[in-house]
């Protein structure tokens, strides 16, 4: 049965290729003084920043430049972003980058007026925002994370090794986003595969979870199923245009709340890729690539019909004269096979994890209990090691 929800998203998108024209008119929203936040320079390679100080520029806007945000940002890139917006009294903050950069601008959105300090109180506390918030617009250049239209805003703190996923509400949410697909041309392939991996992890997290049969579950096998068939032509080109608004327009719909609304999620891939980049700040994709499969074969038999249906609904295995054990586990050979198709790392250690840090890993992991099984540490520990290489190669 559907549980009970609220449905709203107020953020406005604008798709396509020509999307970038409507930034002029959201621009003429706000006030003049504008933070433009971006990462470690793709977008002065690629020729995105010169369009966007172009039209801020003809939208009479003053530009106070926040670039470095580096993937996973940290706090202390969150305390200069708060000061600069401060100090230039920052009427709307405009983040051009992919989900770190997003992320981030949300951060500072949230906490430029906080008077305690944002690590503490949001990330640690866990309490909503009680002082101004500016407001924030996205011109997005990686698919992946969905921050282009949720209220996620994840942050590292690297001397905690904590790295801590907040989720907000409605009020700060991106108030318009610019999704080019031809932005994400540029992508080196690395990050194209994790992202993609990214995308398929967040339906599988919202998929897994409840015995229910519900429409999120149906929109979510459709989802997958795009994001499988396109990431395939994708991955051999590059610069595919269907192919690429395929995937950036999945990973929107995949975490702007629809599909988890009416159900509980599991998320413990993402709580365990977590405390891996919290580690060794690898990209987000890999580390959920390199956890998945010995995640899911471990609470493959706790969520055994869901499993069996994953394998048949996404992809395509024929049940007939096979145990649903069988079934279930062929299914996961084949998101395995297609992982690896995609390039992606499929264990800890290329992430740069030794076997002296899965403790600590595993005590860092935040413990969720909406899928199907309520890890033990002891549990957890024993997926970690089962991601090592070594231990895989012992197991074949
Ligand atoms: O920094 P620059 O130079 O821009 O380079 C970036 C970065 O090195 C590069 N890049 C982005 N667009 C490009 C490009 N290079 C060439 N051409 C382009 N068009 O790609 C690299 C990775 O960028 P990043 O923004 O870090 O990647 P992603 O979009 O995967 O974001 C990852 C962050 O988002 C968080 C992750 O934890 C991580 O911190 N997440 C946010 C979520 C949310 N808001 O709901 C949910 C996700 O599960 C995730 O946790
Ligand atoms: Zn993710």
């Amino acid at each position: 049965m559907l549980g009970n929800f609220r449905y709203a998203n107020p953020t406005t998108l604008y798709f396509g290729e020509d999307a970038l024209e409507y930034l002029g008119e959201e621009l003429s929203r706000y006030g003049k003084r504008v933070q433009l936040v971006y990462g470690g320079g793709s977008i002065q390679k690629n020729g995105i920043y010169d369009k966007v100080i172009e039209i801020l520029e003809t939208n009479g806007k003053t530009v106070f430049e926040d670039g470095g945000v580096m993937p996973n940002p940290t706090v202390q890139k969150l305390y200069e972003g708060c000061r600069i917006a401060r100090e230039n009294s920052i009427d709307l903050i405009l983040a051009v980058g992919g989900g770190s950069v997003c992320d981030y601008a949300k951060a500072v959105s949230v906490s430029a007026y906080c008077e305690e300090d944002p690590w503490e109180k949001y990330y640690l506390r866990m309490e909503d925002v009680s002082c101004r918030i500016l407001p924030v617009g996205c011109v997005l250049t990686m698919a992946g994370t969905g921050s282009e239209m949720n209220g996620g805003a994840v942050i590292t703190n690297r001397e905690q090794k904590r790295k801590i996923g907040r989720i907000f509400g409605d009020n700060v949410f991106p108030k318009f986003s610019i999704l080019n697909p031809a932005f994400t041309f540029t992508l080196p392939k690395y990050q194209m595969a994790a992202g993609i991996y990214d995308i398929f992890n967040h339906i599988c997290e919202q998929y897994f979870s409840g015995a229910d049969d519900n429409t999120s579950d149906y929109i979510s096998e459709g989802l997958m199923r795009s994001v499988i068939h396109s990431s395939r032509i994708a991955i051999e080109n590059p610069t595919d245009y269907e192919a690429r608004s395929n995937l950036m327009w999945t990973a929107t719909w995949a975490l702007n709340t629809l599909v988890a609304k009416g159900k509980n999620a599991d998320w413990m891939v993402h709580m365990l890729g977590q405390s891996v980049g919290a580690y060794t700040d690898a990209t987000h994709g890999m580390t959920l690539a390199a956890v998945s499969m010995a995640y899911y074969r471990h609470i493959c038999p706790f969520g055994l019909a869901k499993f069996v249906r994953f394998a048949v609904n996404v992809w395509g295995v024929d049940s007939r004269g096979k145990t649903d054990e069988q079934t279930a586990y062929e299914g996961l050979a084949c998101m395995e096979r297609w992982m690896k198709e995609l390039g992606l790392v499929m264990n800890l250690e290329d992430l740069g994890v030794t076997g002296d840090m899965i403790d600590g890993l595993a005590e860092g992991a935040f413990v969720m209990d909406g899928g199907y099984r309520r890890m033990t540490r002891e549990e957890i520990a024993d997926v970690f090691r089962a991601s090592m290489r070594s231990e895989q190669e012992k197991a074949k």
